[in-house]
This record gives structure tokens, C-alpha cells and sequence, in this order.
């Protein structure tokens, strides 16, 4: 579903990515874990187009990336909420499903859906600009799911997320899964790394490990045990 072969970008001579390849199967529920500023957010970027890559090539339903024609197989929940704050939720929902050229009685039908997944029906007439972070995220969300795409990136999702709906989302990530969608989620949290298919475990721009998170807990003594390692270098 996605293969990256030697993918590098680099700020001057800055590696953000440095040699990442690796391939993710149709249906996988694939964590990216890491420290901060290991390059988790650039590789989702890579991943959706937005940034080039300036060595090595993505390949997305073996598409090349970046091409306009896979935007439409992919869901972005960006780690900073990408809204328009004067806009209600309810009109970006609307406004995001158009751009997916969804519309009428399809489109409401699914706005209407996931602000009811995302608790945020209630609020649907309130513009972005009154929202907490929580709310954002969780508006954030219910676009990136709009137009139903075969693959999920999620960039921490969960943060901001309060216990509850946070189980929620779980759920719904996992029936997604079984509905046979691809989803790449990163986080910092060790009970939700340790619910994925497998484990990207980035550091310094680089794919240190990879593998089921077993594995990972095997390599490293257990997966919090390579952060606290990490936080001391
Ligand atoms: N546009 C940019 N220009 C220059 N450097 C950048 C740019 N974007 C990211 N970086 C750098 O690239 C590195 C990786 O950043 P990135 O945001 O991908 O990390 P991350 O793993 O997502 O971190 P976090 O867990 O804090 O979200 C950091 O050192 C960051 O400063
Ligand atoms: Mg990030």
C-alpha cells in the first residue's frame, strides 16, 4: 500500500529524513513512536504530498508521490489542527467534504455522522475560533475521515483527547482496520504503541527499528524503556 525507498529530506545540510525505507500492507495498523523532533511529523508530510522529498521515492497504491491523484485515498489529521477558525465546524466539515466533491444529501449525511462520533454536534454551529485544543483535535479528526479514504495518517491524535472519547477513537481505528483501511498513527503513548500491528521507531531522522511491538519491547527491554534511554542522550 506504501513503500519508501531511501526517502531523504533535508533542511541545508540538516538531515530531517535520512534513508528511510520500509513498506506498509493494506489493512496494517502501523505506530510511528520516537522522540521528539525525530521526524515523525515530516514523514507524515512526505507521506501526504506536502513536502518533496529530496532523495529516494514514496509510492502510495504504487503512485509516486506526490500526485494530486492520491490525496483523494488519503485522510491527514495534521499534528497542528489545519481549520479555518471562522468557519463553524459544521461549515468545515462541509467545506472539506466539497473539496473531496462530496455533496447534497451524501455530504450531510456524513458530517452529520462524524460530528456525532467526535462529540461535537452540539457545538457544530460554533465557530473554530471558540474551540478548545481538544475540540480542534477532535474536529481534525472527523475531516481527515470525510471523504471514508483507504489510508489514514494521523498525526498524534490522541492528544487532548480527554479518557473516554480517546477509547472511542480506539474503536473506531480498529474497525477501520477490519474494514481494511491502512492506518499510520504516531504517539507517545506506550498503551497505544503497544496496540499496533507494528512499531517505526524513528530517531534522529533515521528508521532505528522496526518491528511487532514485541519485538521492539524484546530489542529494547520494553518500549518505555527505549524512550528513557532516548531522553538521555
Ligand atoms: N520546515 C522545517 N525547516 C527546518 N527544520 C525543520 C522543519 N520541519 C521540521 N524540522 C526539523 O526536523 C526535525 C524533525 O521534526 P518533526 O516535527 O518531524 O519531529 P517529530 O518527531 O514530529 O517531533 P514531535 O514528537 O515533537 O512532534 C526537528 O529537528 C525539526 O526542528
Ligand atoms: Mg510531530
Amino acid at each position: 500500500m506504501i513503500t519508501l525507498k531511501g526517502v531523504t529530506i533535508a533542511k541545508g545540510k540538516h538531515y530531517i529524513l535520512n534513508d528511510i525505507t520500509c513498506t506498509i500492507k493494506k489493512g496494517e495498523l502501523i505506530g510511528l513512536i520516537g522522540p521528539s523532533g525525530s521526524g515523525k511529523t515530516t514523514m507524515f508530510r512526505a507521506l501526504a504530498g506536502i513536502i518533496k522529498v529530496k532523495s529516494g521515492q514514496i509510492k502510495i497504491k504504487d503512485k509516486e508521490q506526490p500526485t494530486l491523484e492520491v490525496s483523494g485515498y488519503i485522510g491527514y489529521m495534521a499534528q497542528n489542527d489545519a481549520l479555518y477558525s471562522e468557519l463553524t465546524a459544521e461549515e468545515n466539515l462541509l467545506y472539506f467534504g466539497a473539496l473531496h466533491r462530496l455533496k447534497g444529501k451524501e455530504l450531510k449525511e456524513r458530517v452529520d455522522k462524524l460530528l456525532h462520533f467526535v462529540d461535537l454536534y452540539h457545538v457544530r454551529k460554533r465557530k473554530i475560533a471558540f474551540f478548545s485544543g481538544g475540540m480542534k483535535r477532535r474536529l481534525s479528526l472527523a475531516i481527515a475521515l470525510i471523504h471514508d479514504p483507504d489510508i489514514l495518517l494521523l498525526d498524534e491524535p490522541t492528544v487532548g483527547i480527554d479518557p473516554k472519547l480517546k477509547l472511542d477513537f480506539w474503536q473506531e481505528f480498529k474497525r477501520l482496520k477490519k474494514a481494511g483501511k491502512t492506518i499510520l498513527l504516531s504517539t507517545h503513548l506506550m498503551d497505544e504503541a503497544e496496540v499496533c500491528d507494528r512499531l517505526l521507531f524513528m530517531r534522529n531522522g533515521k528508521l532505528s527499528d522496526a518491528g511487532t511491538p514485541e519485538k521492539l519491547i524484546q530489542h529494547h527491554g520494553s518500549v518505555d524503556v527505549a524512550f528513557l534511554k532516548e531522553a538521555q542522550v
